[in-house]
């Protein structure tokens, strides 16, 4: 994972995806993987390069014999990174698709409904009504007791998605703010997955 980054930078994203794996690990155990699930599916929404993916693969895998993790966004240069990185194996099928996630349902390849829609520092601020229907298609495309789970930069916005989502059907599970979220330079009112959110439907 050392696409164009420093050193010092893998060993900060290491650090955060490593914090984020602590407090995602317990969030997903209680509140989806209490049934057998043969196949898991995965919808990492606005994914940019995915750098949670290898988390959501060891998190996940040992609860299914198949995983499946399909990253959507429209920054094309973030999808070639993720696909170049993040690589299909026998237990675990990676697919990045450049798609606009307002529009889900007309995404052939995302007909079949998923376990888990994630959103990786979910970005309401910069755009309510885009926002509110990326939220609104990936809820569309969970099974039923399927997850929402969202990560947000700073607290004005994480209430505001934590609104919107609400006021779209879905029942907000628990909300945590991250204790050890890394606050970043240029911007100190945001931090690193500051919050973490689960809904239901
Ligand atoms: C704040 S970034 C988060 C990226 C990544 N999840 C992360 O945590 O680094 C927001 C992402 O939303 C993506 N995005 C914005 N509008 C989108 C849309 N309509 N469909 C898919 N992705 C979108 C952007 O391209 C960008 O990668």
């Amino acid at each position: 994972m050392n696409f164009s980054r420093t050193n010092l930078e893998i060993e900060t994203l290491q650090e955060d995806l490593s914090q984020l794996q602590s407090l995602l690990t317990p969030l997903i155990s209680q509140n989806l993987l209490n049934r057998e699930n043969e196949h898991i599916r995965i919808l990492n929404l606005a994914c940019g390069r995915a750098d949670e993916s290898g988390i959501l693969k060891k998190i996940l895998q040992p609860y299914t014999q198949h995983l499946h993790i399909t990253g959507v966004d429209i920054r094309d240069r973030e999808l070639d990174t993720a696909r170049s990185i993040w690589r299909s194996d026998d237990s675990t099928q990676f697919d990045f698709l450049h798609q606009d996630a307002t529009k889900l349902d007309e995404i052939a390849q995302l007909s079949a409904p998923f376990d888990i829609a994630f959103m990786r520092h979910q970005n309401y601020w910069n755009g309510d009504l885009t926002w509110k229907r990326i939220y609104d298609s990936a809820l569309h495309r969970l099974k039923s007791q399927g997850l929402l789970i969202i990560t947000s930069y700073f607290d004005r916005e994480h209430i505001l998605a934590l609104t919107a989502i609400q006021q779209l059907g879905a029942t907000l599970v628990t909300t945590i703010r991250n204790p050890s979220s890394r606050t970043i330079n240029d911007a100190p009112d945001k931090s690193v997955d500051r919050h973490i959110a689960v809904f239901k439907i």
